[in-house]
């Protein structure tokens, strides 16, 4: 089954054509990144324009690569939350129009549950059930995956994301959004134990995450400098920081994995491209001989592909839409 996928909840459109769910055959993806940067972050309205400028290109962009026309293809997948509402309904209304023309079944995806198969597409032997920290820009859960479409969500963040804690740090230290990658490379030149940061824990809560406070601690510590006429050494902070959020992530995690008896981990989203989340998560797993898989790092980002992976199962499950299908800006994974 060949689906054409389509994805534009925040600031990528991308288009992606999947067979039966696990095999990628195209895979494009246009990045409206440049232009937020001007703004230190997502402006919701560019991003709806730029996704209606940039949505026909990218499918055949997807078509052409797989070698495909819209004959070829049997049902369109697309992201329909949670995200950016305008941007979510570029996608969702595109798609809606392609399936209705074309006479295809459309299938809708939830981001998080695509950001999770994204790891179907690169290792064959993944199947559920299994545990998963799916950690990106909005998002920070863990949750067990006890198949295809069905979820349990065993910790979620109570206030920031992981990835939105990580690019407010990097804004703080001067870095251009998004923020998150810059502060692993300068992460990687600089002492982990440097700073003590505050590693804050929910009351009651064994697998739920509070991030905001970190982040707090990083500019309070940066204005504080800032005022004596101190200068910081940002690689120094950015390995602290990172190590002190990874520590947290992986900490919560391996409770969880204890708790369910789970052996096989799964990273997802866009944090998962974190050099110090994967080697923390690959120490804490060899450890306790548990499987650790994590996407490759052309797929830990929003993409498309993950949506025609996680859109065949949707499928098989009989998840499609009708006409009235709507976007939801948020929505529970479960
Ligand atoms: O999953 P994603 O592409 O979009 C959302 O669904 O939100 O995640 C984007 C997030 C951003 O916060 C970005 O800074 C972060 O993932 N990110 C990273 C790294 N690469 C991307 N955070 C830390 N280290 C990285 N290497
Ligand atoms: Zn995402």
């Amino acid at each position: 089954m060949n689906i054409l996928a389509l994805e534009s909840s925040c600031d990528e459109t991308a288009a992606a054509v999947v067979r039966d769910g696990r095999e990628l055959l195209s895979n494009r993806i246009a990045s409206q990144a440049d232009e937020h940067r001007l703004y230190g972050g997502v402006v919701p309205e560019i991003a709806s324009r730029r996704h209606t400028e940039a949505i026909s290109l990218v499918t055949r962009e997807a078509l052409e690569q797989a070698g495909m026309t819209l004959a070829d293809i049997d049902a369109v997948a697309v992201t329909y939350a949670p995200g950016l509402i305008g941007a979510l309904l570029v996608g969702v209304n595109f798609a809606k129009g392609l399936a209705q023309a074309a006479n295809l079944p459309l299938i809708p995806v939830h981001h998080l549950r695509s950001h999770i198969a994204a790891n179907y597409l690169v290792y064959p032997d993944l199947k559920p059930p299994f545990l998963c920290l799916v950690v990106s820009g909005g998002h920070s859960h863990i949750v067990r995956v006890e198949d295809y479409t069905r979820f349990t969500v065993l910790g979620r963040t109570r206030d920031d994301a992981a990835g939105e804690c990580f690019d407010k740090a990097a804004r703080a230290m001067g870095m251009p959004y998004p923020g998150g990658v810059h502060l692993d490379k300068a992460a990687q030149s600089g002492d982990p134990h440097a700073f003590s940061l505050p590693h804050p824990h929910v009351e009651g809560s064994p697998y739920d995450f509070s991030f905001s406070g970190l982040k707090t601690a990083v500019i309070n510590l940066l204005h504080r400098a800032e005022q004596r006429g101190e200068t910081v050494n940002i690689n120094d902070l950015s390995a602290s920081f990172q190590h002190t959020v990874c520590e947290i992530l992986c900490a919560n995690t391996m409770k969880a994995a204890e708790q369910t008896g789970d052996t096989t981990l799964v990273l997802a989203g866009g944090v998962s491209a974190n050099s110090g989340l994967r080697a923390a998560m690959e120490q804490a797993c060899a450890a306790r001989g548990m499987k650790l898989y994590v996407p490759p790092l052309s797929l830990c980002g929003d993409n498309a592909a993950m949506v025609g992976a996680q859109g065949y199962y949707e499928f098989l499950a009989g998840n499609t839409a009708g006409p009235d299908l709507n976007a939801c800006a948020t929505l529970p994974i479960e």
